[in-house]
């Protein structure tokens, strides 16, 4: 076990700093200088992928999150429509399957008895076809897709899952351009969007240097009861993993929400007992983000703002903590600002004492009900 976990004192330590590694071989020999290659979905992917005219993805706890990361990407690109479901909900609902609409279906074991069950009820719904994003090639889940493309996150310990989380991202962001590419993206912004996607091992490198400053903050956290996580468009799914990590670990009570919905409800919770972490990437929701932070300064909450380091953000106007994230790109942004969230949770977590690689009452993969 301690030879397995290196330097490490947690495999989710390892993890973590697995993640460029990983990412990087989920991206190998899939995508070249112009795009995606061809067939990376299997024999008969690309000419199904044409008939694509929605998506709805099916997954549950940590690789949900990416599926509602993956919608706002796959609607944005490749403008097509996407609805994602927690695997629980959608097995026991009639959903409306219009035509042409692909499944897919997200989990690091390919084993968790929710999502297989979904995916075992879509075949009696009329779908396109099923595809799989699933970290084990031997898996239910891949065995009973008709396309796949794996996440090469090698074997992942912590029950809290990390690296499995980025590299799905990975392999949503290969099929994000590839729907997009086929619907006539702008041939500039795809060229972007690539180069971006190349780009993401070295960002979640530079983004795994924050340690010792996630450290420091981690202290501000050992003794609160609560805390809440904000974000806006992609990064609020980046937020609800943060705040999901922080849960399962640390045991401490979170919640995230879109930054706009903190006025209708959660501001009431609001006061100097409440840190307040906002997901703040550059982009054309930080203004709208950051009057969303005076609000929460206004009512003495303590802020911790993870901002983009291209991003004017006044440390006056928060008034708590700033660090700096170079997120490499608006695409693939969600992915390396996830980093500094794990680091966050692991640290809080071993502070406190708990068992961080396998946390009171949860299972690395549930295959009952
Ligand atoms: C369990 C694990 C989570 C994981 C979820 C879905 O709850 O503790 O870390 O995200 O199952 O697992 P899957 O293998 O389907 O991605």
């Amino acid at each position: 076990d301690a030879v397995e976990r290196g330097e490490y004192r947690h495999y989710m330590q390892k993890e973590i700093f697995e993640q460029p590694h990983a990412v990087s071989n989920t991206l190998e020999a899939r995508i070249g200088a112009s795009g995606v290659l061809p067939n990376i979905f299997g024999v008969g992917g690309d000419e199904l992928l044409e008939k694509v005219k929605g998506v709805h993805i099916i997954a549950c706890g940590t690789s949900y999150h990416a599926g509602m990361v993956a919608k706002y990407w796959i609607e944005d690109y490749a403008r097509l429509p996407v609805s994602v479901e927690v695997a629980s909900e959608y097995r026991y609902r009639e959903s409306v399957v219009p035509e042409g609409t692909l499944f897919i279906a997200i989990s690091q074991s390919g084993e968790t008895a929710d999502t297989l069950a979904a995916m075992r009820e879509s075949r009696r719904r009329g779908y396109l076809g099923t595809l799989a994003i699933c970290n084990v090639p031997e898996s239910s889940v891949v065995r009973e897709a008709d396309l796949k493309l794996m996440t090469r996150a090698g074997p992942e310990i912590g029950v809290a899952s990390t690296k499995a989380f980025t590299t799905q991202l990975a392999a949503l962001a290969l099929l994000t351009l590839h729907l997009a590419r086929q619907r006539n993206l702008d041939e500039a912004r795809h060229a972007d969007l690539c180069a971006q996607l190349h780009r993401l091992p070295r960002a979640l490198e530079e983004a795994l240097k924050l340690e010792p400053q996630i450290i420091e903050l981690s202290e501000r956290f050992v003794h609160r009861h609560h805390a809440l996580f904000l974000g806006r468009g992609a990064h609020y799914p980046v937020a609800l993993e943060g705040s999901l990590k922080l849960k399962e670990i640390s045991y401490i009570h979170a919640e995230a929400y879109p930054a706009g919905e903190l006025k209708h409800g959660p501001l009431a919770l609001v006061d100097e007992d409440m840190p307040v972490v906002a997901v703040a990437p550059n982009g054309p929701l930080l203004d709208k983000l950051k009057s969303n932070l005076q609000e929460v300064r206004a009512r003495g909450g303590e802020l911790i703002v993870f901002a983009d380091s291209a991003a004017y953000i006044d440390d006056n106007a928060t008034r708590g903590s700033i660090l700096r994230i170079d997120a490499g790109g608006d695409f693939i942004a969600p992915a390396v600002f996830t980093v500094p969230l794990q680091l966050l949770a692991y640290h809080v977590a071993v502070l406190r004492g708990t068992d961080v690689d396998q946390p009171r009452n949860l299972a690395k993969s549930v295959t009952v009900e």
